[in-house]
């Protein structure tokens, strides 16, 4: 993001460093309209995320998790209260270059997988680089690279309604890391497999974010996927608190 002003996160002196948190949210608010009514989901949260950190986040259903996720990532924008992004204050963006941000900077596995239905695994893979101007044989070798690495590479043509959830769900985690983002934003990634292949696709998204050192923020319901993350925040009453503690599991 060459070229963008960058702003300190409060208590800290001088600029954007690699020493400084990659993401830090200070209170944040974030209210949904409905019907007449504010429903207040975020209430002054704060956050900070080191380069290379793994935060796992827990909270009940409705509580806000995708909500935050989607802030973090510059879908949605915060009502009040400020994100900075590598120092980059993302409330202040335009949508061109949150879009860029988000690009570039950013991987995204959601719940459901959202892959694109009419283009095959590989091409799914391939859209970020794509987008991000990549030459076409640098294209075909990461793609063939990560297909490998998530064990998917006899797959490779195959669409989405050929494959099952495991496999589906390997093609997004492929999709959210081949341009090598800062952080990977992971909406209950193992949420809809069964017991061995979350396992399994767990492995291999604490392995690639672990050899690239990027910070991953994995929202799960499950103390047990938690356990990959170095820390543990739940998300109960809009905003963050240590540990799962107070919470019945
Ligand atoms: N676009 C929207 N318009 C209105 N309300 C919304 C919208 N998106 C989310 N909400 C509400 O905000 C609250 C938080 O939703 P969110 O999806 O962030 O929860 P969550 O913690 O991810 O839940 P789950 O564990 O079920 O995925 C919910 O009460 C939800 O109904
Ligand atoms: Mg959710």
């Amino acid at each position: 993001m060459a070229g963008l002003a960058t702003e300190k996160p409060s208590g800290t002196a001088g600029g954007a460093s690699p020493e400084q948190p990659l993401v830090v949210a200070e209170g944040v608010r974030k209210c949904y309209r409905e019907a007449n009514q504010q429903h207040e989901v975020l209430t002054a949260l704060d956050l900070r995320l080191n380069r290379g950190e793994r935060l796992a986040l827990l909270g009940r259903s409705g509580s806000g998790k995708s909500t935050l996720l989607n802030l973090l990532a510059g879908i949605d924008q915060a009502d009040s209260g400020r994100i900075l992004f590598d120092g980059h204050n993302i409330g202040t963006l335009g949508e061109p270059a949150r879009t860029l941000l988000r690009r570039r900077r950013i991987g995204f596995i959601y719940q459901f997988f959202n892959l694109l239905p009419t283009l095959t695994a590989a091409e799914n893979v391939a859209l970020p680089l794509e987008l991000n101007g990549f030459a076409a044989g640098a294209v075909a070798d990461r793609v063939e690279g990560i297909l490998h690495q998530v064990g998917l590479s006899d797959r490779r043509h195959a669409f989405p309604d050929q494959l099952s959830g495991g496999e589906q769900q390997r093609v997004a985690i492929a999709r959210a890391l081949v341009h090598e983002p800062d952080l990977v934003l992971a909406d209950e990634p193992t949420g809809n497999l069964d017991a061995e292949t979350g396992a399994q696709v767990l492995g291999l998204l604490q392995g690639l974010c672990h050899n690239r050192r990027q910070s991953l923020v994995l929202v799960t319901h499950s103390l047990q996927v938690a356990r990959i993350a170095d820390r543990l925040l739940t998300l109960d009453n809009g905003t963050l608190r240590a540990g799962p503690e107070h919470l019945a599991w």
